[in-house]
């Protein structure tokens, strides 16, 4: 199984503000589904909370420290149903999270559901925020970053990303919604 991580940010690696993105780019919300589709995808408790539900096709394993959630984080009954149907699973650690989405890959290749399906390739894919991603960096072998050519406010950097840990193995770069986008995949 590759663990990837999928981020997008400014220049000055810039990821979040008061909870949210710094920006709305649809162009970049299409390629984050297009590169994530039928993976599953970790994240952190506050990034998930800012989705606020599961993706289509993709199961979202949160990782939070609090053994209640989401019963006690001010959620809907929707939330049980998302456990009910696995399409939100819970961890309390990156390495139990990593290991739900094994099992997960496992069972889509026997056969048994699971996610896994659009590449043929195992691949979970960590999609943040900045406190996940420093648990998971050491881990990923494989980064989709968007740079925005351009800066933004806000209160989350991705602080975790070296650029000298990576090699550039493709990069396409379009103007779309106002801004430069930069299209990277990285490798170790
Ligand atoms: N630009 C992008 O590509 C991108 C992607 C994702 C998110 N974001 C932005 O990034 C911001 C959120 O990032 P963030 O770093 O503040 O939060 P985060 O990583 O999404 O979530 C942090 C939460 O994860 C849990 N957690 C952290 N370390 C843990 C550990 N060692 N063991 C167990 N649980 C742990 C805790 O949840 P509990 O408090 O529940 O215990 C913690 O509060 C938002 O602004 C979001 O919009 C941007």
């Amino acid at each position: 199984m590759i663990i990837s991580m999928v981020m997008v940010m400014d220049r000055n690696r810039l990821i979040g503000s008061n909870g949210k993105m710094p920006w709305h780019l649809p162009a970049e919300l299409k390629y984050f589904k297009k590169v994530t589709m039928g993976k599953p995808m970790i994240m952190g408790r506050k990034t998930y909370d800012s989705i606020g539900r599961p993706l289509p096709g993709r199961t979202s394993i949160v990782v939070t420290r609090n053994q209640s959630w989401p019963a006690d984080g001010g959620h809907n009954e929707a939330q049980q149903q998302y456990l009910d149907n696995g399409q939100l699973r819970v961890a309390s650690t990156f390495d139990a999270a990593v290991a739900i989405a094994g099992e997960l890959l496992a069972e889509k290749q026997t056969g048994q559901g699971g996610d896994g399906e659009s590449t043929g390739e195992a691949e979970v894919a960590v999609i943040g925020g900045a406190d996940i991603c420093k648990l998971a960096m050491p881990l990923c072998k494989r980064l989709y970053l968007t740079v925005i050519d351009a800066e933004f406010e806000g209160d989350t950097w991705l602080t975790s990303f070296e650029r000298d840990d990576w090699s550039l193995a493709s990069e396409t770069t379009v103007t779309v919604d106002g801004y430069s986008l930069s299209y990277q995949v990285l490798e170790r």
